[in-house]
């Protein structure tokens, strides 16, 4: 087994904790166990595997779990998410502990958007308020008037006068969506997330034949050619809601596949088909938020590390346009 010490040093290299753990102890239970002592709780996305959904204290979408990180009461935050998101439970709760189970958990979005070149594209924009997607990093969040999620992007937009000119980004997906709902046209940054632009049309088309009762329920960051052949497009919580609740048996999903698990466990009777992406690999998983296992969510719980650490000025001036979006958020209700 490796020391402690150069387990640590490798948090620094590796982005996580490399200690083996003993085969024998059973995982949940330990960690149940850990949680208690420590007063911590798990945070958990949609798009986790399984087993992490499984110990969470609650699973959500990025807007309910920046709400939840904001309230608790614990003294310390696992996030099992990727590191934008675990980055906003720190910005918005800075006395609280919070850790995230390996460090190099990123996203294709927020690091299709690097602050000094975002400035750039701001500054040739002088008279356009800054509405960016809550996947982005703090150095993004600075530079933005108001932050948004996939559940209130629309509300969020509409929340500025019809004539007020905006930058959205950095999904230009999303960005296109809420432009079409809204009738805005708002500038748009060149951003995507790798796994929801990968969806094969000509498959789902296929598939649609093959089961022509299923209903297409897709995320807004998947392309346009998808959305415009879905039956309902929403939020992570929104598309589990809506398999809850419609009369459908069948539902072809156009999102991250670590969500099937809530939907199934909801309706074990209903059937949840992933759509197919446009590769010859079945899955469609976000290989950033798989990099979190239930044996690092673990080890990160019981040695408190790695951590989320940020400099101050940078939070506070993050903080300010989540603030913003959560306001609103309360004003509607979401
Ligand atoms: P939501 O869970 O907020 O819909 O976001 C999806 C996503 O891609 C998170 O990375
Ligand atoms: Fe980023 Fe896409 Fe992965 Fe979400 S699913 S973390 S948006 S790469």
């Amino acid at each position: 087994m490796a020391d402690i010490n150069s387990a640590f040093e490798a948090i620094e290299q590796k982005g996580f904790l490399d200690i083996d753990i003993d085969p024998t102890i059973d995982l949940f239970a330990e960690i149940e166990k850990l949680k208690k002592e420590k007063n911590a709780i798990i945070l958990a996305h949609y798009y986790q595997e399984p087993d992490i959904q499984d110990v969470a204290d609650y699973i959500g979408d990025s807007l309910g779990l920046a709400q939840y990180a904001e309230k608790t009461e614990a003294d310390i935050i696992v996030f099992a998410g990727v590191h934008f998101m675990a980055e906003t439970a720190k910005i918005l709760n800075p006395s609280k502990k919070v850790l995230l189970p390996d460090l190099n958990a990123g996203c294709s979005l927020s690091d299709s958007a690097p602050p000094p070149l975002f400035k750039l594209f701001k500054d040739k924009h002088p008279d356009h308020k800054v509405i960016t997607y809550i996947n982005c990093s703090a150095g993004i969040k600075a530079l933005s008037d108001i932050i948004c999620t996939s559940s209130n992007s629309q509300k969020i937009v509409e929340s500025l006068p019809a004539d007020q000119p905006i930058i959205f980004a950095p999904d230009k997906n999303l960005g296109a969506y809420i432009n079409k709902q809204t009738g805005r046209n708002m500038v748009l940054w060149n951003g995507a997330c790798m796994v929801h632009e990968i969806f094969s049309l000509e498959k789902i088309t296929r598939l649609k034949i093959r089961h022509p009762q299923a209903k297409v329920i897709a995320h807004p960051e998947c392309e346009e050619a998808i959305l415009n052949v879905a039956d309902y497009i929403g939020s992570t919580t929104g598309l589990l809601k809506f398999t809850k609740q419609d009369p459908a048996n069948t539902f072809i999903v156009a999102t991250e596949t670590g969500i099937l698990h809530q939907m199934q466990k909801a309706s074990p009777d209903k059937t949840f088909i992933p759509a197919p992406p446009d590769n010859s690999c079945a899955c469609n998983d976000c290989p950033h938020m798989k990099l979190n296992t239930l044996e690092k969510l673990y080890l990160c719980l019981k040695y408190e590390a790695p951590e989320i650490v940020m400099d101050e000025d940078l939070r506070l001036a993050a903080r300010k346009p989540i603030d913003e979006m959560l306001k609103i958020s309360a004003h509607y209700g979401l």
